[in-house]
This record gives structure tokens, sequence and C-alpha cells, in this order.
């Protein structure tokens, strides 16, 4: 029973859920993400309420431990029985189409029965699906002091997203609404905001005086992997861009949050999305990779990008006229997610050999694999000569400071306690559609790019502006 203390100020929504009800428990994000996710919760000692998993597929609870079961075994190395035991004993089925109001009656009963009151429920469905959800919850009052927790892509452009946001609205006030971006649940992402405002050296340098560009790279060497029908109905502006990166960039670009409060740290957030100009179509490169349209469900002759790559601006005080630069790509040469933060060259070459060009700073954030920081810095070669070389100060932060924990586990637990400052906000998701809107749907061709590459030339010039992206693989 949740404290009546722990009640919301402003909604009755209580902080901490007592239950947790998942929408599309018998699909594919459940399997591979939020079943390996609530195993690692109960290894925790977080995951103490029950789960109700509802799906059309005609399963007994049963069935449902089985499945969850299975998928925590294909995820987790080592898993540790007694504790998968602890977790499919939360688990329970109701079987129904959610178009039916039957299913949501059932869920009712279920939600009694167990003595819940303050359900958190997650809608791992597709978006064409929230509508009635949504409406069946709202006929059985399970969205009374309940919260929804929705996974993107939330929309598909900027009206979608509007008329997303009403459907939910219809039942849910918006401190109720947690719309899942797993980018905002990753530690390495959030290192940035801590790495910027936990070290003050940074701030005198962080602005248009001294930083060149900053460069965004989330490379994939692999490509749709069995997701053909879904992402081709998205593509790479749709399926990253708007979302997980474009978060990156506000976080690199915010300035300094009044407090570490949710709604301080998305306020600062929105404002840099708002100070962006919408992406000119004239910085956009789109392609595709050679074989894409060989790939099981993607339509022969379509024209959706696996690769992208645009020049943004922000438009502020601190920011006008440096480029951030976006590329994402699938069937790239490597699989990382980086920026790499260029800093203005030394004005004068004193310790380079004649006719070379001076060396900038880079500061390199690595976000997916060895997340850390390199900071490539100049300093005297060996010998005689006053000759500067490069060399990096490179942390592996799992090595220096412990493993990380998985998005998925974080945005869980936070959605079952309601803290809702890793989820996206209204005005947020609605000023990032904005900010890519003239890039969804160009109607040009999309090139063409080898797979294994890093896509196509025609990356390197962004509106005319030369640019050399750097190679995650390599060092700088
Ligand atoms: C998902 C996209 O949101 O993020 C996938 O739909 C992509 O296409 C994935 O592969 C990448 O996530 P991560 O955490 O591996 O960088």
């Amino acid at each position: 029973m949740i404290p009546e203390t722990h009640e919301a100020r402003q909604n009755g929504v209580p902080e901490q859920s007592d239950a947790l009800v998942l929408f599309g428990a018998s699909g594919d994000l459940a399997k591979k993400k939020l079943y390996p996710a609530l195993y690692h919760l109960t290894a925790a000692g977080k995951l103490r309420v029950p789960v109700v998993g509802v799906a059309a597929t005609d399963w007994t609870s049963k069935d449902l431990a089985q499945y969850a079961g299975d998928a925590v075994h294909a995820a987790v190395s080592d898993v540790d029985d007694a504790v998968l035991r602890q977790m499919t004993d939360r688990l329970s089925m109701v079987t129904g189409d959610y178009r039916e109001k039957q299913t949501f009656g059932e869920l009712a009963k279920r939600l009694d029965s167990l003595g819940v009151r303050f359900p958190a429920h997650y809608l791992a469905i597709p978006p064409g699906l929230f509508g009635a959800v949504v409406e069946g919850l709202a006929a059985f009052n399970l969205n009374a002091k309940a919260r929804v927790v929705v996974e993107k892509p939330f929309g598909r452009d900027l009206d979608s997203a509007h008329e997303l946001n009403g459907i939910l609205h219809r039942a849910f006030p918006e401190q109720a609404i947690f719309r899942i971006d797993h980018y905002l649940g990753k530690e390495s992402v959030e290192n940035i905001l801590v790495f910027r405002f936990a070290n003050s050296f940074l701030e005198p340098i962080w602005n248009r005086r001294h930083i060149a560009n900053v460069e965004i790279t989330m490379a994939e060497s692999f490509g749709v992997e069995g997701r053909g029908v879904f992402y081709d109905s998205v593509g790479a502006i749709r399926d990253v861009v708007q979302n997980h990166l474009l978060q990156v960039v506000a976080l690199l670009a915010m300035e300094p949050p009044v407090d570490a409060t949710a709604d301080a740290l998305r306020d600062e957030k929105v404002k840099v999305l708002k100070s962006m100009k919408p992406v000119d179509p004239a910085h956009i490169v789109r392609a595709q990779y050679e074989g894409y349209l060989d790939e099981p469900g993607v339509r022969e002759d379509s024209n959706t990008e696996t690769f992208v790559a645009l020049r943004l601006e922000i438009d502020s005080w601190r920011w006008a006229g440096v480029p951030f630069l976006v590329r994402a790509g699938k069937a790239l040469s490597a699989t990382a997610t980086e920026v790499a933060v260029e800093f203005e060259s030394p004005p004068r070459l004193l310790f380079s050999p004649e006719g070379c060009q001076p060396h900038p700073n880079h500061l390199r954030f690595r976000l997916g694999h060895h997340d850390g920081v390199t900071f490539s810095v100049q300093a005297k070669a060996p010998g005689e000569s006053l000759i500067s070389q490069s060399v990096d100060l490179d942390v592996d932060f799992k090595d220096a400071l412990g493993a990380r924990q998985e998005a998925y586990e974080r945005l869980l637990g936070d959605a079952i306690e309601g803290n809702p400052a890793r989820f996206a906000r209204e005005d947020g998701v609605e000023a990032a559609w904005k900010v890519v809107q003239p890039a969804l749907d160009l109607p040009e061709p999309v090139s063409r790019y080898a797979r294994g590459s890093w896509g196509p030339r025609a990356a390197d010039t962004l509106g005319g502006m030369k640019h050399v992206w750097h190679d995650p693989e390599e060092r700088i």
C-alpha cells in the first residue's frame, strides 16, 4: 500500500506505482529489453510490484512466465535462477484485443484482485493502438491515479505527434505521461550533463568563441535486422535523429539548469530545441545502403533513408554560427556513437614543421561501447626540436568507475517510482519534430552507399561546407 504522503502534489498520481501493466507483453520490445530490465531490477531489489502482461496472444500466466524467462536467458549471461523465479512470480497475464472493452474489464478485475490503486501502464505497442488503449483504460477508470509510459517513435511528424499528445491527454495529465527515449536512460548520455556542469574548466570555453564545430555520429555496422517493415516506414531521421540525437545535442548545448529537478532540466533542453532553426533541406544528405531494397519487409521502390547527415544551427548567444553536424546510419563501417567537439585552432604555428596545419584540440564523448571521454591535446614530441605531437588523454568509465546500468533498467525503475527526469516532455518532443520537419519525406531520391563504408561522399559537404568527419574507429 502506498502511503498518502507519497501523493504527488499536482495531479493525485503517486510517486510510486503499485503495479506495472505491460501492454505488448508478447512483443519484441518486451522480449529484448523489458524482461531483461525487470530481471536486473529484481536482482537489485528494486522490483517490488506485480507485473500484469496484456496482449492478444492467448497465454496463461505460466506461458508468460516461460516467455519472460526465455527472454532473460537470451539477454543475460549467468542468470541467477532464484532471482529469475522472484521476477516471474510477479507476472500474470490478461489476454485480449485492445479494441475490445472486455479486455479492460478483465484488467480492472485483475488489478482489483491484486489491490492495485496506482498502476503504471507501459504501452510497448504500435502508436496506432494508443487511442484504443487509452479509451479502454478510461472506460474502467484505470487512468485515474495512474501513469502511462509510451515508447518511441512518438508520432511520425509534428502533426501526428501533436495528435498523439491530444489522445493521451484525453485521459492523462502531462505529469502522468512518461515518453521513453532510451538515450535519456543511458549513463553515458547523462554524463554529458555531469561532465559539463561539474567541471568548471569547461564553461569559459564552451561557446562559439572557442568551439569550431560539434559532430555527433551514430553508426551501426548492421542493417535493419528483421525490422524491415518497421524501419521502412520510419527511416533514420525518425528512428534516431528526432529523438536520441537531438536529445544529445540539447545536453551538449543547454544552459545550466536552475536545479536538478526534472522540469528544470527539461526546461533548459527544450530552450535549445526551440532555438534551433528547422533544418535547411540544402544541409541534408539522405542515402540508402546497397542491398536495403532486398531486405524482408522493405518496399521494392522504397525511398527511405538508412543514412542521414545534417547540419544544424542553434540561434543563441552561446552557439550562433557553430555547426552541429549530425550523422546516423546503418550498415556503416563500425558501431559507435560519439560526440566530437572541435575547438578553434591555435592562432600561430610555433611548434609544427613548416607547411603543417595547426592541430585543433578535440573533446570526444563515447556514448556507446567503451563509454568514456578522450581529450586530444598537443604535447612536446620526443627529441631535440620543439615540435608538438597529438596525444590522447583518455578514460574508459567502466575501467575507472565500474559498470554502468542498462538504460531500460533505469527507465523502468523510474517509471514505477514516478521520476520523470529521464523522459521526454510534450513541448520538447514537438520542438524536436519542428527541427527535422523539413527533412521528412523529401521528394528527392536517396543516394546509395556501399555496406561497410562511412556513407555517401556527399556527407562531407553539407550546404557547401567542407567537413572531414572523424572516424570513431580511430583516435583523433
Ligand atoms: C533504437 C532504434 O531506438 O535505437 C534502432 O530504433 C537503433 O534502430 C537503436 O539500432 C540503437 O540503440 P543503442 O542503444 O544500441 O545505441
